[in-house]
């Protein structure tokens, strides 16, 4: 397979890029008559920022799983799609051709079929890291239904939460799934869930751990006896359904600064053309590379650059169930060398807890084949930056420095691989067809190098459609703040060569080790336990993490009232109840008071000063209904 609009250098990139603001219709035109249509387009693009609406290739209809398989069988069926790599070293890894995913993704197509599964259903996914995952994903979007993909780490009340939201009817899962030592109970987990949802038709469990499983007659179903259905029933693969290019193609929940998880939006041609186009372009992937992306399918990363990016471009993907440090350090190592990997992407807080392990654990480790590192989820530091280039690298090897966001649906801005200059800890220059600015206060453009909040003034074909259900929301979160733009939520500095840097969240969103959380989301589930009064959660620097949770807490409960330590336990366990371990706070500091405004709000500014520990610039309080709890939350800091 050829990539006609791959770019091979700066000048060209330079051209590309303009091209792409001058003419972005023939522009992404020309790069979408690339893959298979059932019926090309009427128009490229339609959008209006202001009353929020997009519709990229209107009147094209396709599928995308054409485009991941059917299309690649003739020249690529015998080459490996996914290399799955298991959790632990001493199971046998798996090689997934192109021909074996076809054959799989069309026969587990059938079995949704089976399952009463129809074109537009929604159905949530809740799985390990298992090739099985990547199949489940494929056969929803062979047969038109729309998938939600809910990572592990999320609590049987967010998974309720997001059931209802989606309105899901169908929910495929495991019995569990391995993670370095661990052993999670998915599918016990699951049936908590639905404790308190009485819709789900139908539950498909994958074996994996052997974990012994409930299974509820008549509505929990094994894969695996249903596969054998559709074989004893002979079915043929599964035809693709034939999709408008608007029509859904999944839902991914992310957390915002306010109230619950969005659910966010991404249709067919539009996701299919961005993702297949920056994963070709920023990694500069040719035919016969092998490529590690090292994120799970639970997030927006692992869809677009696991599975569509990369099967859409007919590479050869590798998957990996468990965690870089399991059995040790080395892992990562060991999986680039046994499998000769030649891109590497992986994030910045991987980094840092590898590089924490010193030089050990990559003696021996061949990783001669590496020819691009990538970073992607949170600002990349400049120490790990330098280790990455030097100790893996080799010195040898450019880092893309990936800017992106779930809403975002692929790559916006970073280096392309060897063709465009890198620059340590800046993302760099736009990909063509993005357009950002930078927004002072008052919400005026500043040009030239300067600093402030992160905006797109044009679409890009992945941007995100609408928030399920809630389309309002969708126009308020991103399109309110600053009329006629998209606004990121990401605070830049754009140098005198039209480099950007990220400098992180300018709204109260937490990235804890790439992850996304919002702080309202974490306050919500601490007030929760019984003696919480109020509290309030702000982000402070984590060595490995990129930022810890640090919240502060009012605390009146009797019980355990003499034992901090017990009190600490009890709200870490109820957060990770309602929301997750992925949540669970870092620090708690017990307070009398929060410092508020006249008008009873929360000065987080002051308390994320404190938890900073940058307690001298705390700035005016005077304004503060309460000042004098202050001086006791510095007294009291962690
Ligand atoms: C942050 C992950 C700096 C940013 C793909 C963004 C980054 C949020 C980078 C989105 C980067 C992502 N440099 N910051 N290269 N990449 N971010 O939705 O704050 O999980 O808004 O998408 O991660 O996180 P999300």
């Amino acid at each position: 397979m050829s990539y006609p609009y791959q770019i091979n250098s700066f000048e060209q990139y330079k051209e590309m890029y303009a091209r792409s603001v001058q003419q972005p219709q023939n522009f992404w035109a020309d790069i979408a008559s690339n893959f298979k249509w059932r019926r090309k387009w009427d128009k490229v693009l339609e959008w209006d920022f202001n009353n929020y609406n997009v519709a990229w290739f209107k009147g094209a209809k396709l599928n995308i799983t054409e485009n991941c398989l059917d299309r690649h069988l003739e020249k690529l069926g015998n080459k490996p799609a996914i290399i799955w790599e298991p959790n632990s070293p001493d199971e046998h890894h798996r090689i997934l051709t192109y021909n074996d995913l076809y054959q799989k993704v069309t026969q587990f197509a059938n079995v949704l079929k089976n399952n009463g599964v129809k074109k537009g259903d929604t159905i949530c996914l809740y799985m390990g890291m298992i090739p099985e995952l990547a199949i489940a994903v494929l056969a929803c979007a062979r047969i038109g239904a729309i998938h939600s993909v809910i990572f592990g780490g999320f609590s049987a009340k967010s998974i309720a939460d997001r059931l209802v939201n989606a309105n899901a009817k169908f929910i495929i899962t495991c019995d569990g799934a391995f993670r370095g030592g661990k052993d999670i109970p998915l599918k016990s987990l699951i049936d908590d869930a639905l404790e308190s949802v009485d819709f789900i038709e139908k539950v498909i469990v994958c074996t994996r751990t052997r974990t012994p499983v409930s299974m509820l007659k008549g509505r929990d179903v094994w894969w695996e006896d249903e596969i054998k259905k559709v074989e004893t029933l002979g079915m043929a693969p599964a035809v693709a359904e034939e999709m408008d290019a608007e029509d859904p193609l999944f839902i991914l929940y992310t957390s915002g600064s306010t109230g619950k998880p969005k659910g966010v939006v991404h249709t067919c041609a539009g996701y299919m053309v961005y993702t297949n186009y920056t994963f070709v372009n920023v990694f500069n992937y040719k035919q016969g590379d092998v490529y590690f992306c090292t994120a799970d399918i639970g997030w927006i990363t692992g869809h677009s650059y696991i599975v569509y990016g990369p099967l859409s471009a007919g590479a050869t993907t590798v998957m990996f169930e468990g965690i870089p440090t399991y059995p040790d350090a080395g892992r990562f190592w060991d999986l680039v060398d046994k499998h000769r990997v030649n891109i590497l992407y992986t994030a910045p807080t991987a980094i840092r807890s590898l590089m924490s392990y010193g030089e050990e654990p990559l003696k021996g480790k061949d990783l001669s084949t590496l020819k691009v590192l990538g970073s992607v989820g949170e600002p990349i530091n400049e120490e790990a930056w330098n280790w990455y280039h030097e100790k893996i690298g080799k010195g040898k090897c450019p880092i893309v420095d990936t800017w992106w966001q779930t809403e975002n649906g692929g790559i916006l801005i970073s280096n392309l691989a060897g063709v465009t200059p890198d620059k340590p800890s800046w993302a760099t220059l736009p990909l063509p067809g993005v357009q950002p600015c930078i927004m002072d206060e008052k919400g005026n453009e500043i040009e030239g190098p300067g600093q402030g909040n992160l905006c797109m003034k044009f679409p890009w074909p992945s941007i995100i459609r609408t928030t399920w259900g809630d389309h309002e929301r969708c126009k308020q979160t991103y399109f309110a703040a600053y009329p006629g733009h998209y606004f990121t939520g990401d605070g830049a500095m754009r140098d005198e060569n039209g480099n950007y840097k990220i400098t992180g969240r300018v709204d109260d969103v937490l990235n804890v080790s790439g992850h996304r959380i919002g702080t309202a989301e974490v306050e919500n589930a601490i007030n929760l336990h019984a003696g919480v009064v109020e509290s309030a959660v702000v982000g402070y620097p984590h060595e490995i993490k990129g930022q810890g949770i640090y919240a502060f807490v009012i605390y009146n409960g009797t019980h355990n009232a003499d034992d901090e330590n017990l009190i600490r336990k009890d709200i870490t366990a109820t957060v990770t109840r309602i929301i997750g371990p992925i949540s669970k706070p870092d620090k708690i500091q017990f307070v009398t008071g929060l410092p508020k405004t006249r008008s009873g709000k929360i000065m987080r500014r002051i308390l994320r000063k404190i938890a900073e520990n940058d307690v001298d610039n705390l700035g005016d309080t005077s304004a503060l209904l309460n000042s004098e709890v202050v001086e006791d939350i510095k007294k009291g800091k962690l």
